[in-house]
């Protein structure tokens, strides 16, 4: 084995056994061994605060490929709010269990930002094409800059057949495979469904953070998605907008940020549907501090 700390004790009697790699040379040599036999590589990228929609996504890459790597890291470029990225959570032991759970030949990448940004924290301005500047972009300027940036490094570092990322972020999937084109990489990207709790609410890092009163009135985003597919036939964009913005108008928990509805392939705005199109509807809602974001196909 390589100079990887592969060995984690979550406590006596409770032993972790996986590969853990911090530093970015021991990765890069372990890529190369791997590669000089021939062997695929499937990645997770991910920021930690692991739940059932990562361990989907990292289910998805262990059947699909010979050997699977997941990276823990909160990219501090891809944030716009020093406040959600101070309190994202970070639960690095719990991940690693997780992980050791679903399969202890994972290997994890959990490096510092120096380490994945090679000493200086630039961030590359993309031209995606305009996917940057509609609805995520518009409300979280940079934000896919920093993203673009964060997954190039990660994938020049990890060399990946396959790379997994989930629907829910579904504008993020457009653009890490506008970035794959633009940096001419081999990398498969591939979307995986949005995982969600029997409520409907869609699983994410930041659900934790919400509270009681938060966590049962969130389940009405997805509910309002539903209905919003339901209808998409037969009622206008207009009509469907305004229905949105009413059922989230009197709500004490939930505040709407946006909703739009989208052609699925550029995610631009639409006012009507032509015919042929796929169109997804999209939400961002805060509950609290703590912002919610959702995603439907319509047809
Ligand atoms: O989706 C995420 O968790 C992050 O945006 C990603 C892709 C790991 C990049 O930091």
């Amino acid at each position: 084995m390589q100079s990887a700390s592969n060995i984690l004790f979550l406590h006596a009697f409770n032993p972790i056994s996986m590969e853990l790699y911090t530093k970015r040379l021991d990765i890069e040599q372990e890529v190369a061994r791997l590669k000089n036999e021939n062997l695929s590589i499937g990645f997770v990228p991910t920021m930690g605060a692991l739940h059932k929609g990562h361990l989907a996504l990292v289910k998805e890459a262990l059947c699909n490929n010979d050997i699977v790597f997941v990276s823990i890291f909160v990219n501090p470029t891809q944030f716009n709010n020093a406040e959600d990225l101070e309190k994202y959570p970070r639960t690095l032991e719990a991940d690693l269990k997780l992980l050791s759970d679903l399969s202890s030949s994972i290997k994890v990448f959990a490096p510092n930002p120096t380490e994945v940004y090679n000493g200086e924290m630039k961030v590359i301005s993309y031209d995606f094409e305009g996917l940057e500047y509609e609805m995520e972009g518009k409300f979280r300027p940079g934000h896919f800059d920093g993203v673009g940036t964060v997954v190039k490094h990660l994938f020049n570092i990890i060399q990946p057949d396959n790379a997994y990322f989930g629907e829910k972020d579904y504008q993020q999937l457009q653009i890490v495979k506008k970035l794959v084109d633009i940096e001419k990489l081999s990398v498969n990207v591939i979307g995986c469904p949005i995982y969600r709790e029997d409520s409907g609410l869609a699983l994410s890092s930041r659900n934790k953070r919400l509270s009681k009163s938060q966590l049962e009135a969130s389940p009405k985003i997805y509910k309002v998605l539903k209905e919003v597919k339901e209808d998409f036939g037969t009622k206008s964009v207009k009509w469907l907008n305004d229905w949105v913005s009413d059922q989230f108008k009197n709500d004490s928990e939930l505040k709407l940020e946006y909703f739009e509805i989208a052609d699925a392939n550029n995610l631009k705005s639409v006012e009507r549907r032509d015919t042929g199109l796929k169109y997804r509807a999209f939400i961002a809602v805060f509950a609290g501090e703590v912002r919610l974001i959702d995603n439907i196909a319509l047809n």
